[in-house]
């Protein structure tokens, strides 16, 4: 039988957490062969709503779920994880800046950094979820300076995962025949949600989406903001922020790190820029990746025209501005 993976959950009595959870202890994340230990933490006023979402996972019976840790206390939740899912994070709540949050999320992800540095597994895997999710990571990145810069990403898949949803609807086509659409930049609403290499599966074999939409005004712009605008609304729709599809979609994110993407096929992921694209190196942006042997690799010499440079240029401005905020905070 398998050893038991260790997968940490912070913030885990939240919304996102509860829908989370039970995806990896029914092995949506790891596979369903795939044992797994869950380390949940949340801070003291949660603890109580904490140990009843324990409770559920006891109630359930998981077959794979090999054990549970609940708590409070960061350096119990981190040791031994080998993968770390960083969901916990300090909501913007009414008339507050975007700095006190900024402030709050960057205190917490440096603290966080230094309790998986000393005490997570070797070569632990690293997916920050709360917002602002791509300089949270860059921060966790920063304090956690022996983690390889590999190892730690943000969730765009999400995004990407709506793209893939909206271009399916447009066509009425399958998802699953949808592939390589691009998010690229920050998790926010300047991202850019690219379709110029994403290709759908045909009788008549696999053709571009440009071609198949025939509808550039929509593609260009309609498109684009849907997606940007997503989360958004959401909480319209619910009166809370997605946590269904952001849960699935960080099963799918870790998934294929860990199990390889299918040959031919990429998807998108926070990581820690190289200066591909003529990103500016040094931020936390999200590209197209593909992954093999739990190692994930920027895809190279895509053509970007014009207006794709522009948007590419603007995400990355944002997040230059988030990481000169983010430090202003920390000094
Ligand atoms: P939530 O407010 O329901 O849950 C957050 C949980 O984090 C709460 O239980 C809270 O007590 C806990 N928490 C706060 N500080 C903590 C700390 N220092 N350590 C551990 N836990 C802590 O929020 P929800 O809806 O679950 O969202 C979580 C985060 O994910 C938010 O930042 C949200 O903006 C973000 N998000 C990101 C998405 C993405 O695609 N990257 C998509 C959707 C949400």
């Amino acid at each position: 039988a398998k050893e038991a993976v260790r997968v940490l959950v912070t913030g885990a009595a939240g919304q996102i957490g509860y829908a989370l959870v039970p995806m990896i202890a029914r092995g949506v994340m790891l596979g369903p062969d795939q044992p797994v230990i869950l380390h949940m933490l949340d801070i003291p006023p949660a603890a109580e709503a904490l140990n009843g979402v324990k409770m559920e996972l006891v109630d359930a019976a998981f077959p794979l779920l090999k054990g549970v840790v609940a708590t409070t206390d960061a350096v119990e939740a981190c040791t031994g994880v080998n993968i770390a899912v960083m969901v916990g994070g300090f909501p913007r709540k009414e008339g507050m800046e975007r700095k006190d949050v900024m402030s709050k999320n960057v205190s917490i992800y440096k603290s966080q950094a230094s309790a998986l540095e000393k005490h997570a597994a070797a070569n632990c895997k690293v997916l920050v979820v709360a917002n602002p999710a791509n300089t949270n990571a860059l921060i966790l990145k920063e304090f956690a300076p022996s983690i390889p810069e590999k190892n730690i990403t943000c969730l765009t898949r999400l995004d990407h995962n709506r793209a893939l949803g909206q271009i399916s609807e447009r066509l009425s086509v399958q998802v699953s025949d949808i592939k390589n659409v691009i998010i690229w930049g920050n998790h926010s609403s300047t991202q850019y949600p690219d379709v110029n290499h994403a290709t759908v599966k045909t009788p008549a074999g696999e053709k571009p989406v440009r071609g198949l939409v025939k509808d550039d005004t929509w593609l260009n712009a309609e498109f684009i903001t849907t997606v940007q605008q997503r989360g958004a609304a959401i909480i319209k729709a619910r009166k809370l922020s997605s946590a269904l599809s952001a849960a699935s979609s960080a099963c799918d994110h870790i998934r294929d790190w860990v199990l390889g993407t299918p040959e031919g096929t990429w998807v998108s992921m926070g990581v820690y820029s190289d200066g591909s694209y003529n990103v500016p190196a040094g931020l936390v942006y999200s590209f197209p990746v593909t992954c093999q042997n739990g190692e994930w690799k920027i895809v190279q010499g895509l053509s970007i025209d014009e207006f794709s440079r522009k948007k590419l240029e603007l995400t990355a401005d944002e997040l230059s501005e988030e990481k000169a905020l983010a430090y202003s905070c920390l000094s």
